[in-house]
C-alpha cells in the first residue's frame, strides 16, 4: 500500500564493502575494512577459510598466490606461517606488511561498528568450519538477534544449512552464481526455509527475480558492483543492498520498491 511504499522508499540502500573497500585497499585486510568504516559502508563482506591448525582467516582465493608474496593452499599453512606473508604489497607499496587477518580479530574490532557479512568460502575444503565460526560468535555472545548486523552466506548451500543449525538467530544468505539464472519459485521457497537472503551474481538480476525473491520472503544483495552504471542498474531493479568494491557508488540511493 501507499504508506508502506513510502516507508520503504525512505529505507536506505544497504551498502556492502566487498572484501572491505577493496577498490581502495588490498581486499580482506584491516586496511580495506578500516577504509569501509571510514567511507560509512553499512557492512564489510569477508571471505572466511581455515588454516591447517584450525584457525579462521580472511582471504578470498583458496591459494595465497594472488594476494600475498607466498604460494600454495591456505589450508596447508598454519596461522603463524600465514601471518608471515605480505598481503598488501601486491595492491600498492604503501600497504606493504599488511597481514592476513583472523576472523576473531575482525569480529572483535568491528562488532557494533559496522555490519559483517561473513562468507564461508569453499567450506567443503574445511570440515568443521561452520561450527568453528559459530563457536567464535557464541563465545562473544554475538549469536543473538543483532539487528541483522551479522549475516552468514555461502555458495555451498549445505554449508549455509549447517551454519543455520548452529546459529538459528543469525540471518543467513544463499549465494547464487550465473548457473542460477533460471531459479524456480520452488527453489526460492526451499532456500527461504533457512535463508533470509538470496544473493545472486548481478548479471542474473531482473526486476522479476527481485519480486520473486521478495515474494519468497527473502531480501537480495547482489554482487559485485565495480562501476556506477552497474550500481544504477541494480537500484532500478529494486534490490535491497549492493555488494561493491567501491562504497561511493551506493551513496544516497533510496530503495526503489
Ligand atoms: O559476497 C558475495 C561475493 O563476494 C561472492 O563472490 O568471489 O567475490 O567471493 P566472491
Ligand atoms: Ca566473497
Amino acid at each position: 500500500d501507499g504508506e508502506s511504499q513510502t516507508m520503504q522508499q525512505q529505507q536506505k540502500m544497504v551498502n556492502i564493502a566487498h572484501r572491505g573497500a577493496s577498490g581502495h585497499a588490498p581486499e580482506n585486510t584491516m586496511s580495506a575494512f578500516e577504509k569501509a568504516l571510514e567511507m560509512k559502508a553499512d557492512f564489510i563482506e569477508i571471505d572466511v577459510q581455515m588454516t591447517r591448525d584450525g584457525k579462521l582467516v580472511a582471504i578470498h582465493d583458496t591459494t595465497v598466490d594472488r594476494t600475498t608474496n607466498g604460494t600454495g593452499s591456505v589450508g596447508d599453512y598454519t596461522l603463524e606461517e600465514l601471518q608471515q606473508l605480505d598481503a598488501g604489497s601486491w595492491f600498492g607499496e604503501e600497504f606493504a606488511g599488511e597481514q592476513i587477518p583472523t576472523f576473531e580479530e575482525i569480529i572483535d574490532r568491528y562488532r557494533g561498528k559496522i555490519g559483517i557479512l561473513i562468507e564461508l568460502k569453499s567450506p567443503g575444503l574445511y570440515p568443521g568450519v561452520e561450527e568453528n565460526a559459530a563457536e567464535a560468535l557464541i563465545q562473544r555472545n554475538m549469536h543473538q538477534p543483532n539487528n541483522g548486523k551479522i549475516i552468514i552466506q555461502s555458495f555451498n548451500h549445505e554449508s549455509v544449512q549447517l551454519s543455520k543449525g548452529f546459529l538459528p538467530n543469525i540471518p543467513h544468505g544463499v549465494l547464487a552464481g550465473l548457473t542460477w539464472a533460471d531459479v524456480t519459485d520452488e527453489e526460492l521457497e526451499q532456500f527461504a526455509a533457512y535463508a533470509d537472503f538470496f544473493n545472486p551474481n548481478m548479471n542474473i538480476v531482473t526486476d522479476e527475480l527481485v519480486d520473486r525473491t521478495h515474494t519468497a520472503g527473502m531480501q537480495m544483495y547482489p554482487y559485485t558492483v565495480r562501476t556506477q552504471e552497474q550500481a544504477d542498474n541494480l537500484f532500478e531493479l529494486g534490490v535491497d543492498g549492493i555488494i561493491t568494491d567501491f562504497p561511493e557508488y551506493v551513496y544516497g540511493h533510496p530503495v526503489k520498491n
